[in-house]
């Protein structure tokens, strides 16, 4: 009989800016304040990717060379590397093409994964598959997000929420039931009209009236996304800890996507969490929208033991939302 072979987390990298925006920069921008924001979302500052030239691929090398080197091997030795991202460098080509570029990965494929602010743990998933296969024993999977080339810094409904910066996992070949073990993912493509970029794809291609009527921005209706994230992803952890047995004392910690702290307490309360198994760092970094899950791990790697369920949960644009359960393998 063929042993069952699962994704293994091996080895965490991340990358954030050095430039912070603060809630108190922001109140010189537009009209707000550090008490509104810290009460609504839970966040005090957020990393900016500044400087000439920097794109989201700038995030995705250092954070790829920080899981390179905690694990001892070279970026060639990935064999595919997978970008979750909703601002690529360009269209074209990826931006996983363009790390694996700079991070001279001559023998890697790899490709972009749309899936907003869900798009690490669809990666995650897709990764995982690689590797369950068979057929790949390195995969690379990046959440990385330069939110900041695409906010409108004149609306203070979004420019508040969003940072930038990227967080990457190997995946490595396991046959003890270590590393991805389920996951249920979701997409509603109705909820597209709450949380969208209008322009810039083939719907509206860039024109002037496209920049000057600022299509080219983050557009939300904040109060329908925060309907929609509450339950559903308070619902698909739930479901997930149902789907595989587990009860609140089985979980060692649920890493909730950083949108927005309300929507974390409820997901972690449906679970039956205390705040003491919730990873938490909107504080710092804002919503990185693809980055916030591995960025999450990365903070807290110290405190993550080998066997530890972990449950992953994220909702975003499209509407698109999921759990994913990761036994903890080192
Ligand atoms: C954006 C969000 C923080 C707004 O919080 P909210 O409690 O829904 O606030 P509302 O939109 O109802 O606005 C309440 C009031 O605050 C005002 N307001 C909005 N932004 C403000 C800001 N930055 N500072 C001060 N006041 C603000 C509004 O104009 C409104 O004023 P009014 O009552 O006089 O009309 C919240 O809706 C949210 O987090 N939504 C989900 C966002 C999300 O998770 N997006 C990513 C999905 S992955």
């Amino acid at each position: 009989m063929r042993t069952k072979i699962t994704a293994a987390i091996t080895a965490i990298g991340a990358y954030v800016p050095e430039d912070k925006l603060t809630n108190a920069d922001l109140e010189k921008i537009v009209e707000t304040n550090d008490e509104w924001i810290q009460t609504r979302t839970g966040i005090k500052e957020r990393r900016i990717l500044r400087g000439e030239g920097k794109a989201t691929s700038d995030m995705v090398v250092p954070a790829v060379r920080a899981l390179c080197d905690k694990r001892g091997i070279e970026p060639g030795d990935i064999e595919v590397l997978i970008v979750a991202t909703v601002t690529p460098d360009m269209f074209f080509p990826s931006t996983a093409n363009v790390a694996c570029d700079k991070l001279g990965m001559k023998n890697t494929w790899g490709f972009d994964l749309l899936a907003a602010c869900s798009g690490f743990l669809f990666a995650l998933t897709t990764g995982a598959s690689l590797v369950e296969s068979g057929r790949y024993k390195r995969v690379c999977v990046v959440g990385a997000d330069k939110m900041s080339s695409i906010i409108d810094y004149s609306d203070r409904t979004t420019c508040i929420l969003f940072g930038d910066g990227a967080g990457a996992v190997l995946l490595e070949p396991n046959i003890d039931g270590y590393g991805v073990l389920d996951s249920i993912l979701k997409t509603d493509g109705s909820g597209g009209k709450y949380l969208n970029m209008k322009a810039g794809g083939s719907l509206n291609p860039a024109s002037v009236e496209t920049v000057t009527n600022k299509m080219h921005y983050a557009y939300q209706e904040g109060q329908a996304v925060f309907k929609f994230a509450v339950t559903g992803m308070a619902d698909v952890a739930y479901e997930l800890m149902q789907r595989n047995n587990l009860d609140a004392n089985d979980i060692a910690w649920l890493v909730p996507h950083q949108a927005n702290k309300r929507i974390i307490d409820a997901t972690a309360r449906r679970m039956g969490l205390q705040d003491d198994k919730v990873m938490m760092n909107i504080e710092h970094y804002g919503n990185t929208t693809a980055a916030t899950i591995p960025l999450c791990l990365w903070d807290y790697r110290k405190k993550l033991n080998k066997g530890d369920n972990i449950v992953l949960a994220a909702f975003g644009g499209g509407f698109t939302w999921g759990a994913t359960l990761v036994k903890w393998e080192y």
